[in-house]
């Protein structure tokens, strides 16, 4: 089925500070022919990656990878702002299009030369998912595609991920 996903995405302004125009993907995830179809096109390029674990970062990370790596049968990892996972982490800080932060990983998640395709709604400026990528890499992980609904494209958000593959669904100038 052929979804324009643009039309399930909704533009707020000034969210959450003044100047920065919100691509809210709350539409898109609240119809479900459209999710559907979004999570199947990336579930087919992550499978065509040779995908063997999916990793997301909280939050809007989860609402996309943890349905793709159930449609693909492989696990999912999580990656969590500061201080919300209980075992040993690993953590990295990253700048974001609207402030800064910390994510952690948990030490034992994945596999030295394990596959690993990280997914998350949207690329901005790509500092999230380098910051991401970098947890992966810290654990030996093997980085082999990078799936996202949204891609920003003057914050050359790609420009940081180290030339890893990047699919996108919908791109905005
Ligand atoms: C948003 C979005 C991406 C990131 C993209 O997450 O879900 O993870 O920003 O921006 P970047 O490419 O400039 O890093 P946010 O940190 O707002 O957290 P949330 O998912 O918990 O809303
Ligand atoms: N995350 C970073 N920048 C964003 C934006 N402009 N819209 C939605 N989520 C974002």
């Amino acid at each position: 089925m052929t979804v324009d996903y643009r039309s399930w995405i909704r533009d707020i302004p000034n969210f959450p500070k003044e100047g920065i125009l919100f691509r809210d993907i709350t539409p898109l995830l609240g119809n479900g022919d459209a999710y559907k179809a979004a999570i199947n096109t990336l579930a087919e390029q992550a499978k065509n990656w040779g995908a063997e674990v999916i990793i997301g970062p909280e939050a809007r990370g989860y609402v996309v990878g943890a349905p793709l790596s159930y449609s693909l049968g492989i696990g999912f990892v999580p990656v969590r702002k500061k201080g919300k996972l209980p075992s040993e982490t690993v953590s990295v800080t990253y700048d974001l299009e609207y402030g800064k932060d910390i994510l952690e990983i948990h030490t034992d998640a994945i596999q030295p030369g394990q596959k690993v395709v990280v997914a998350d709604d949207l690329l901005a400026t790509g500092g999230t998912m380098a910051a991401t990528i970098e947890l992966v890499q810290k654990l030996g992980g093997d980085v082999v595609g990078a799936a996202f609904f949204i891609e920003l494209l003057p914050l050359s958000g790609r420009d940081k991920l180290q030339g890893i593959p990047v699919h996108t669904l919908v791109q905005y100038d």
